[in-house]
């Protein structure tokens, strides 16, 4: 039985990634401040899998408790989900996002490495492409930045390339998710940010739920098919799976290397409004609002390097995605 940490696992992408690795049969430790997310949340894993993940509440800021961790536990393997992710807020509150991201991120790596643990799945971001790569993107494209959340990701996976090179016995992967959204099947775990959500899907789904009132469509003269903007929305589970699949690649491979997860296919935010209107059984309103600072008109994924590579590929289709959202949605509103 491998045993692998999770730091961030009781967060959105954690979570579904912790239901997939117990239903595996590994065994698996959340590292967690609840920053972000709440400790309810390893009840409902047990309650889908029949299994609970360990927990140890620790911030990976917190050098001595990291230490301490790897200190006494034996461990095969990260997956690094643990950060700030929020746009908008990052160029509010840039230091705290560079200190949260990276010193995180570099306490877990001497940690680990003083403890002969050296095999880390990252949570990338389609992010990295910026503003002036052409979609579909693939990893060999140039990477940039364009607010701090960003900069954290490109500077970790940075960071990462240079541990590699520096020791041969690191295996790094790190993954380039695009879009993801959906909830489990169950609808036990999902998405649930508080306040105003910032991201399309969740924003919908409290359109449609009433509380509030329309969706703000930003911007419709984009150069697509309809004029808003396109991204790769992907499977939070199809996602989740995703990791399992690079921990596998992780054991065979040293080195650094950067995957895209997305499907591969871009929709549109009319196109997700009306899948989500077909999920969900109503009619959805909105208004077109001028452009989003920051938003390009289309992202979406080249995958071919995941299914080479990792041989993972998304299967579920938008329609999906949106009936999981909205059966997650009515269970917590
Ligand atoms: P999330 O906020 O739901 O989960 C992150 C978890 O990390 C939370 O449980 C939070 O409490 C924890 N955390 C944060 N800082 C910590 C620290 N210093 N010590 C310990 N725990 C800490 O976010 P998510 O959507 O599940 O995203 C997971 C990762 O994937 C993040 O790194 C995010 O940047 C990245 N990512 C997310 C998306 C997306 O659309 N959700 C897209 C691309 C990349
Ligand atoms: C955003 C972040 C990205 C981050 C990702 C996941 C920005 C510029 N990018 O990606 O770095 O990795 O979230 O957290 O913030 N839209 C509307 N109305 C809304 C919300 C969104 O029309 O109320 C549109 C956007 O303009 C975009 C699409 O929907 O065309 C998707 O937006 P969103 O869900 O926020 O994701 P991204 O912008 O792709």
């Amino acid at each position: 039985m491998r045993h692998i940490v999770v730091t961030g696992g009781a967060g959105f992408i954690g979570s579904h990634c912790c239901v997939e690795l117990l239903e595996a049969g590994d065994q698996v430790t959340i590292l967690d401040n609840f920053c972000n997310s709440k400790p309810e949340t390893l009840d409902r894993i047990a309650e889908i899998i029949g299994k609970r993940p360990d927990l140890v509440e620790l911030d990976l800021c917190d050098e001595q408790a990291t230490e301490q961790f790897f200190a006494t536990h034996t461990v095969d393997a990260v997956i690094h989900f643990a950060g700030l992710k929020a746009v908008g807020e990052s160029c509010q509150i840039p230091l705290t996002y560079y200190h949260n991201n990276l010193t995180g991120t570099l306490n877990l790596l001497r940690s680990m490495g003083a403890h002969g643990c050296k095999r880390l799945v990252f949570s990338s971001s389609a992010t990295v492409y910026g503003m002036n790569n052409t979609a579909p993107f693939t990893e060999d494209m140039p990477t940039s930045a364009t607010n701090p959340y960003g900069w954290t990701k490109q500077m970790i996976e940075q960071i990462l390339m240079d541990t590699a090179a520096s020791d041969p016995e690191w295996s790094f992967v790190a993954l380039r998710y695009f879009n993801p959204i959906g909830a489990h099947p169950s609808g036990l775990i999902g998405e649930d940010p508080n306040g105003i959500p910032n991201n399309l899907v969740p924003y919908i789904a409290k359109v449609a739920c009433g509380q509030l009132a329309h969706l703000n469509v930003f911007g419709n003269d984009y150069d697509t098919p309809d004029g808003t903007g396109v991204r790769d929305y992907i499977h939070v589970v199809d996602l989740a799976k995703g990791h399992l699949c690079a921990l596998d690649y992780a054991e065979t491979a040293a080195g650094f290397c950067a995957v895209n997860l997305g499907t591969g296919n871009g929709a549109s935010v009319l196109e997700v409004l009306h899948a989500y209107e077909e999920a969900c059984g109503k009619t959805l309103p909105y208004v077109i609002a001028p452009r989003r600072a920051g938003d390009i008109a289309t992202s979406y994924a080249d995958p071919s390097k995941a299914k080479t590579l990792l041989r993972w590929e998304a299967k579920s289709d938008l329609l999906t995605m949106c009936k999981d959202s909205w059966n997650f949605t009515l269970k917590h509103q």
